[in-house]
């Protein structure tokens, strides 16, 4: 490691940060991730005022829970926006919703957002949803939006904003479902009603017995090995109700993963089996 460099860092405390991270995340971090593993934990460091990544990795040995969380929300990637990908939110709108208005006779939508950062997913759901589905107030619709990183969902949950964040959404859009709030926005409460924000590690059991109609876990499985991907997507299955949909992010596939989702077009799939 160069001399300029704060901290020390071992190829040793590499590895066992790689092995710490894969078991308890299934995030799996290749060679090229080192320096971005050094910037992000360097602010752990710095905070803990300790010299090195040995002892920092030390401190985890010790198995200090509130470390390890700090560690598990330092190593995460959240990048999202509102509207991301906006096909899939199209599809949804022009394909999946009238069909639920004419099939769904219980009038019951189960919607996950699994990986969902700081909440722009799900909230872009809920906009859809409510613009889309005409007296909505008489369905039964329930999104489900869960993270690893509980900084994050704690963002999610509060619903506020720079103000850049929705400089992409329509101004219909702007105007109804956010309020100034001095440089920030807020989410609307009717959106916030339809959303319920966990913490949830996707490699532990799942506290819910589903099924849901729709699961988007976009730009999260990229982060994970074939064998992961593929435990993880046959878990969405079971939790998927019969020709439910699965959403991905744009360079994830199912590809040699499963067969038990059918390619519907770019990274949107429905269940099979
Ligand atoms: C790049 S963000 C994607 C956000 C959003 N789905 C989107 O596409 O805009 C990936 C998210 O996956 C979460 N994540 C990574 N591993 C996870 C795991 N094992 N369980 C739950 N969430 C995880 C990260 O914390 C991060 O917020």
């Amino acid at each position: 490691m160069s001399a300029a460099r704060e901290f020390h860092f071992e190829d040793t405390d590499f590895d066992y940060i790689r092995d710490v991270i894969g078991s308890h995340t299934g995030i799996v971090l290749s060679d090229a991730k080192r320096n971005m593993v050094y910037s992000r934990l360097s602010r752990r460091l710095r905070a803990l005022n300790l010299n090195t990544f040995t002892d920092y990795c030390n401190l985890l040995r010790e198995e200090d829970e509130t470390e390890l969380i700090n560690f598990i929300n330092a190593i995460t990637t959240n990048l999202t926006s509102f509207f991301r990908e906006k096909h899939h939110f199209e599809y949804l709108e022009k394909a999946l919703i009238p069909k639920f208005l004419q099939e769904n006779t219980n009038k019951r939508i189960r919607i996950w957002s699994a990986g969902c950062s700081t909440g722009e997913e799900p909230y872009t759901i809920a906009m859809v949803l409510k613009e889309s589905i005409p007296n909505i107030k008489t369905w039964d619709v329930k999104i489900l939006a869960t993270d690893l990183d509980s900084n994050v969902v704690a963002t999610a949950k509060a619903g506020i904003y720079t103000a850049e964040r929705i400089e992409g959404i329509s101004p219909a859009l702007k105007k109804r479902w956010f309020t100034k709030n001095d440089d920030k926005v807020q989410v609307s409460s009717e959106l916030k009603e339809l959303i319920t924000f966990n913490q949830l590690n996707l490699m532990h059991q799942w506290p819910f017995k589903g099924p849901f109609d729709l699961v988007f876990c976009r730009n999260v499985v990229i982060y994970f090995s074939k064998d992961t991907q593929r435990e993880l997507v046959t878990r969405y299955a079971d939790y998927t109700r019969d020709d439910g949909h699965l959403f991905l992010g744009h360079s994830e596939s199912l590809f040699k993963v499963t067969d038990r989702y059918k390619l519907l077009r770019n990274t949107m799939y429905q269940k099979v089996k």
